[in-house]
């Protein structure tokens, strides 16, 4: 079996028509017939076929997501909220998240498993990009500082000796900040002992702040947000979504992924509407609206089935109607930026129906880890309407192809984007950042301490709900998932020009040049 996925992996082109593992011998002559078919008619329709889909038959096999089952409840963590509103909560009672052990007891009382440990999902090698701009000048405390010259900060957090401290700057839109430090809490919870003594400066807005332009000379400060792009040094950090967005009546990630998962498989595939669907608030960036050009009301058959959400009309019946949960009964599902990216991409990506990506130089933490052909299909921003007809046709046509993106997709938000390896990348992205601070963090001036108590006990409503919902109610006492090494220069070129081509090709396809 390893030779055959090995070919999987490498000879994607042939992998297509073989589907069942044959021996060594048959690949041998039916790879060296398949390249006659190549050489001689290089654009065959079989070969279409492969190369738009990259032959990918259900991922790797490496299981992230659940992968200790039940062993994995280490220490149960409670919240104990004061029995009457008189008494505030505070994290000097004794119901506080206890003083962290040394690391040194913990890694001793770890289990030992008999699941070999996996190395992280690819995307974590990013973590060692976005870590670059310091790699020989280490982070000073004027660097970290010197954000709040830079860009709006939302707040400074803290972790000292496994206690958590806030110095908030500005509140940012609806609880944004509110989940993601909130995450920052489960981190700790979940790996007690094991996140290092740091600092950090967060920005809860949605374009990337940090100009790499502005920093050719000096090393940029460092500052936490959600999402980057090419021409920008931010570093980006799982958003506030993983823990529940209240405001739009979006779950927890983790139950997310379990009610979605239930979903999809009411509806099959084939009968699902042939159609690319999206549905979304249109006016938080032009290129939205230009995607509208492209629904059927418009008199043409674009293949697309477009909706505009009425926020006001949501809000006031809970954004029941809006369940991305419920929002699987198309074959075809598009993604297009935001303000910059947008969170809508893992719920779009987990319906089990190919995500048609208007290409976008946004980027957050796990996107990077997607491959087009893959896990999802490109759209040409310039010429969308175009585009997404000729992925639906394409799909319809070929619908094990369309079936076997789709699945791809929902699988790696199942699996590399699981709960356990949205706090792995976490632990990982905080402890390289550590290593590169040259100061010893101290409890910033103005900051106070804060627990699960001082935040969940006097919330109400669905905010305190997706508090609770989204807790760490144990801790976790195996190994993270191990860091893989940094990327060298040739693999992200060899990356980017597989991209590119991939792009290119399939827009020349569009244009018909090829038949
Ligand atoms: C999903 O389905 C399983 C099994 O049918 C059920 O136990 C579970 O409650 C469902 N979860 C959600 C969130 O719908
Ligand atoms: C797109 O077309 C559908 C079908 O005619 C219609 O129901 C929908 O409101 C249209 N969307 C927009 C944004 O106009």
């Amino acid at each position: 079996m390893g030779w055959c996925s090995g070919l999987t992996e490498k000879g994607r082109s042939a992998s297509v028509y073989i589907g069942t593992c044959l021996t060594k011998g048959w690949m041998v002559v039916l790879a060296g017939f398949l390249l006659v078919v190549l050489l001689t008619t290089s654009w065959s329709n079989e070969y279409i076929q492969s190369f738009l889909t990259d032959g990918f038959d259900g991922g790797n096999l490496v299981k992230w997501h659940n992968r200790h089952g039940s062993e994995a409840q280490g220490t149960p963590i409670t919240l104990s909220c004061p029995t009457t509103t008189a008494q505030p909560a505070t994290c000097s009672s004794q119901n506080s998240m206890a003083p962290s052990p040394s690391p040194s007891s913990i890694d001793a009382k770890r289990k030992f498993s008999s699941v070999p440990t996996p190395s992280c999902p690819d995307f974590f090698r990013y973590i060692h990009e976005d870590l670059k701009p310091w790699i020989t000048t280490g982070i000073t405390k004027e660097m970290v500082e010197s954000a709040r010259q830079h860009a709006n900060v939302n707040f400074r957090l803290a972790i000292i000796g496994g206690r958590v401290y806030l110095e908030q700057y500005s509140r940012a839109f609806q609880t944004r900040d509110v989940f993601t430090i909130w995450g920052i809490l489960q981190l700790v919870n979940r790996y007690p002992g094991r996140v290092p003594d740091l600092e950090i400066m967060f920005n809860c807005d949605d374009p990337p702040a940090i100009k790499a332009d502005v920093f050719r000379t000096t090393p940029p400060p460092p500052l936490f947000r959600y999402c980057k792009d090419g021409t920008t040094l931010d570093i980006v950090f799982p958003d506030w979504s993983f823990w529940g967005w209240p405001e739009v009546n979006l779950k927890p990630w983790e139950q997310f992924l379990e009610e979605i998962g239930n979903e999809s498989r009411k509806l099959k595939w084939k009968n699902r509407e042939p159609y690319a669907y999206w549905k979304g608030n249109a006016g938080v960036a032009w290129t939205r609206g230009d995607l509208l050009r492209c629904n059927v009301s418009n008199g043409e058959e674009w293949n697309a089935r477009l909706f505009s959400q009425n926020w006001e009309a949501e809000q006031q019946n809970g954004f029941r109607s809006s369940n991305m949960a419920k929002q699987c009964t198309y074959r075809y599902k598009i993604y297009i930026e935001g303000r910059s990216w947008s969170v809508s991409e893992k719920y779009i990506l987990a319906c089990n129906s190919p995500m048609l990506l208007v290409t976008t130089p946004f980027i957050d933490f796990f996107t990077r880890g997607l491959v087009p052909g893959r896990h999802y299909w490109p759209i040409r921003p310039d010429k969308k309407c175009k585009s997404i007809k000729y992925a639906v046709n394409w799909g319809n046509r070929h619908q094990r192809e369309a079936q076997k993106m789709g699945r791809a997709g929902s699988l790696f938000t199942q699996e590399e984007l699981s709960m356990e390896n949205v706090y792995d990348y976490m632990l990982h992205l905080l402890t390289e950042y550590a290593k590169l601070l040259r100061y010893k963090p101290t409890v910033p001036e103005k900051a106070t301490e804060i627990c699960m108590e001082s935040m969940a006990c006097s919330e109400t409503g669905l905010v305190k709900d997706f508090l609770l919902d989204s807790m760490v109610e144990s801790t976790y006492d195996f190994e993270p998932c191990l860091m893989p090494y940094p990327f060298t220069t040739e693999e992200l070129d060899a990356i980017a020009r597989k991209k590119d081509k991939y792009l290119r090709e399939v827009a020349v396809r569009e244009d018909g040049l090829i038949p």
